[in-house]
């Protein structure tokens, strides 16, 4: 049967990127990929269409779909907007409407990058991290929220950080199974020795880990989980952690692989539904010039053939393809190094089509 991609480019280099990504879709369908696309509109450019930045048929088109493909949202023009209609909260409203607590955000070093790094690269050659991100709960959804005028006259703002301890348990069996098909290692990161919620959140794992004695099962303090990670990142197979502190280990994660601009993700349901994006944002400053880096972008639909369409044969497809395109030297401008072939991001995704 026909899967159905709900496409939503969103803001800044969202629409760029995500126009390389159709175009690889494409052409796997000429190669037998069954699949039909159908645009939506979500973010800054949603709300300035329809003044919701998720619109009632953008979500409706969502749910009907068996996978998400997202560019990026947010932008300059819309940062003095009331939060609750910020592009942002485009985003998080389709996390928590189709309940995507599942964050899957690999950092992968390609060897032909290893000089884009910051770090030398004998600390991070064949680096391999899966942050499994827990994207539903935590503080990003907690309430009480908001600001509040004290007696004296002075504002407050609060907001609140809950787990409940089903959250905990489905998000770290999510982090075992996937340890389970890798190394069999597990990292829980947590800041225990101060917030109560996150003691109860090792507790929960480390009970949870009772029933998954094959998987080998740390646990770390946030601090001291991001020195690790530019210190020896190498060490980690699979994180699992809170919301706040996965977004944030998560873009230190990414560094260490040379360039935002490579890694994708999966946000993944408990029916195997999932919203695939780049982890990069929607970056205002490049938007339009035609230099930002698909390649994030296309990645992620590997991971969605891979997680949500069962079409494992063309997720390869997909990631060899990239591999080939380093191969031959092609670098957006993110990830250009002396003595490589610098490409616009339409050529990066017509490299990509013709080395499927
Ligand atoms: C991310 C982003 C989002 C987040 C923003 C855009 C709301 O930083 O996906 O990591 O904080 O989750
Ligand atoms: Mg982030």
């Amino acid at each position: 049967m026909t899967k159905k991609i709900a496409v939503l480019p969103g803001d800044g280099i969202g629409q760029e990127i995500v126009a390389e990504a159709v175009k690889v879709i494409e052409a796997l369908k000429t190669h037998g990929l069954d699949v039909e696309m159908e645009q939506g509109l979500v973010g800054g450019t949603a709300y300035d269409e329809t003044g919701s930045p998720l619109p009632t048929e953008t979500l409706k088109l969502t749910k009907e779909s068996d996978a998400i493909l997202l560019g990026a949202v947010g932008g300059y023009k819309w940062e003095s907007l009331d939060i609750a209609v910020r592009p942002e909260k485009g985003l998080l409203g389709l996390r928590a409407e189709l309940d995507l607590f599942a964050n899957l955000r690999p950092a992968i070093l390609y060897p032909q990058l290893a000089n884009a790094s910051s770090l030398k690269p004998k600390i991070v050659s064949g680096l391999d991290i899966m942050i499994v991100r827990e994207l539903t709960g935590g503080i990003y959804f907690g309430e009480p929220r908001g600001v509040r005028i004290l007696e004296n006259g002075e504002r407050q703002g609060y907001n609140t950080l809950v787990y409940k301890e089903s959250e905990v348990k489905r998000i770290a069996e999510v982090a075992f199974d996937i340890a389970r098909k890798r190394d069999s290692r597990v990292c829980s990161v947590d800041k225990a020795n101060v917030l109560e919620v996150t003691e109860m959140w090792r507790d929960v794992v480390n009970e949870l880990h009772e029933d998954n004695k094959d998987i080998e099962l740390s646990h770390m303090y946030v601090d001291n989980a991001a020195m690790q990670l530019v210190r020896a990142p190498k060490q980690f197979d699979v994180m699992v952690t809170t919301n706040m502190f996965g977004d944030i280990l998560s873009d230190c994660a990414a560094m260490l692989t040379g360039s935002i601009g490579m890694l994708p993700s999966a946000s993944l349901n408990a029916k195997g539904q999932g919203m695939y994006e780049p982890i990069h944002g929607s970056a205002p400053d490049i938007a339009g010039q035609n230099i930002a880096n698909p390649l994030a972008t296309i990645l992620s639909v590997a991971m969605m053939l891979r997680y949500s369409l069962d079409e494992s044969a063309m997720a390869d497809r997909i990631e060899k393809a990239v591999d080939k395109v380093l191969d031959q030297k092609l670098r957006t401008a993110d990830i250009y190094s002396d003595g490589m072939k610098q490409v616009s991001t339409s050529e990066m995704g017509d490299a990509v089509v013709a080395a499927l």
